[in-house]
């Protein structure tokens, strides 16, 4: 008999079908009068419970499974006395297809996150990290629905690359050279022209660069693909491998921008509503306690929209201790951007016009001469959700910038054939998938939504 998946067989079996499932065992037990066990096959957060009779063949070497055991049931359906499952299982035959034993790591429930980090490759096997795994798939979907719905092109930024997008200097480097033997030229400096790709080149912090490419020539593109950092940051919100969606739109300003990224946030939201409603209950009842309601609240609200300027003078005004003290001319913190979102505006909040000193050189130069055209949206819980903005679409002001910032016009020159051939405002954001996730989902470490985190000192498998 063809095997059926638990939530197809949850959802429309009927009392009487015979059927094979397989997953593993969740729970098993035993008391004077009856014995059952739970088998999830990760189909579905619920498991099917399954009845032990007396004439169960095997009966005594299925008691002794444990949880994590992999198992074949065969039998027939039977409605369930049970609340909340319309069947249960009558099997007429188990197959044991991989004992579990004791020393599994997940093999207890209430196991801390911090220690299931360490056998990241059990954890998916426990509610929470199964839950996380099938909402991230759900809201990658989304990701491809809400842009294609809208005409949007979808575009496979570079890996590899010789340029910094965000001049930040926190570039994983990529070579084939000897280490122990690197070819020296001028100087007793390191000759990189000598390396695979004839130039110094490392994996992308951002495809936002190459997305303007084709956004200048098909109008409304956008990327959704792995970016790296190698920040020496442990924060529970930054990763050295993360994945993001970039769009990018031609003749569109900061405030087009903005109403996209509010319908996307809002889009991927109510996605997940719709098709995890069973992960999204888990993490509302165990995760984070109304969850579910300010999610509903935030696709509903309209958001905040602040000027750096002022955002400076409420944090001033606030009357809270900051760690960091707040002046105009540094980037805020996180405990100033949680204060902005949960305190002061309540719901998500977009703080625009930040300083141009402290921004990449890309950022289009308002008229004031000091700050940028951009965006970051702050959501409560999380913090930066989103960093964007309009992009420096006047050649002129955008060789100042890359010379400013000490970039080589020459190397950039490409970028700028973009502004030298027909140019047209445009704008743009990315979005920190994991952090979508922590923030639909409840879990406050990105290494929790993510199958193998990357942080310093960490890359296991
Ligand atoms: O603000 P960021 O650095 O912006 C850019 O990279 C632009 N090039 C995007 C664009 O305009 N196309 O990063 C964008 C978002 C942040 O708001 C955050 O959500 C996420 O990426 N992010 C990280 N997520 C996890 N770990 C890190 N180390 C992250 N750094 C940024
Ligand atoms: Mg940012």
């Amino acid at each position: 008999m063809e095997r059926r998946e638990i939530r197809e067989v949850l959802e429309k079996g009927n009392p009487g079908e015979a059927v094979t499932v397989a997953g593993w065992i969740k729970s098993i037990r035993q008391s004077k009068t009856v014995a059952f066990l739970h088998l999830n096959d990760g189909s579905t957060f619920d498991s099917i419970q399954i009845l032990l009779g007396e004439g169960l063949a095997n009966r005594e070497a299925i008691l002794k499974q444990i949880t994590g055991a992999a198992l074949k049931v065969t039998g027939k359906l039977v409605a369930s006395p049970a609340q909340g499952q319309k069947v249960e299982l009558e099997p007429s035959s188990i197959e044991v297809l991989g004992e579990c034993d004791a020393t599994s790591p997940v093999q207890k429930a209430g196991t801390s996150f911090e220690f299931l980090r360490s056998v990241a490759h059990m954890r998916p096997r426990t509610n929470t990290f199964g839950a996380v795994f099938r909402v991230r798939a759900e809201l990658s979907y989304a990701v491809h629905q809400f842009f294609r719905d809208r005409g949007f092109v979808m575009c496979h930024s570079p890996i590899l690359t010789t340029s910094d997008c965000e001049g930040a200097g926190a570039m994983f480097q990529v070579t084939t050279l000897d280490l122990d033997k690197p070819p020296r030229g001028a100087g007793g400096k390191i000759d990189f022209e000598k390396d695979f790709f004839g130039e110094k080149t490392a994996l992308t912090v951002s495809g936002q660069l190459e997305a303007e490419i084709l956004a200048l020539s098909l109008g409304k593109v956008y990327t959704f693909g792995p970016t790296f950092r190698a920040e020496n940051s442990t924060t529970p919100r930054h990763a050295a491998e993360f994945w993001m969606i970039e769009p990018e739109i031609a003749f569109a300003d900061l405030r087009d921008d903005m109403r996209l990224a509010e319908a996307f946030v809002k889009h991927m939201i109510e996605h997940a509503f719709k098709h995890c409603a069973r992960d999204l209950q888990f993490f509302d009842e165990r995760i984070e306690k109304g969850l579910r309601q300010k999610m509903e609240a935030v696709a509903k609200a309209e958001f905040a929209v602040i000027p750096y300027t002022e955002a400076v003078e409420i944090l001033r005004k606030s009357g809270k201790d900051f760690q960091y003290k707040v002046e105009w001319g540094s980037d805020l913190q996180t405990e100033h951007e949680r204060y902005l979102t949960e305190e002061y505006a309540k719901r998500p909040v977009f703080v625009i016009d930040y300083p141009l000193s402290i921004k990449p050189f890309y950022m289009y130069c308002n008229d004031d001469g000091k700050t940028v055209a951009c965006m970051d949206l702050l959501v409560p819980r999380v913090g930066e959700l989103i960093g964007g903005s309009q992009r420096e679409h006047r050649l002129d002001r955008l060789e100042t910038r890359l010379k400013a910032q000490g970039l080589d016009v020459e190397h950039y020159r490409w970028y700028c054939d973009l502004r030298r051939y027909g140019t047209v405002p445009h704008a743009g954001f990315g979005l920190g998938f994991e952090r979508m996730l922590m923030y639909c989902t409840g879990m406050e470490n990105i290494r929790d939504v993510s199958l193998c985190p990357r942080v310093p000192g960490n890359a296991k498998f």
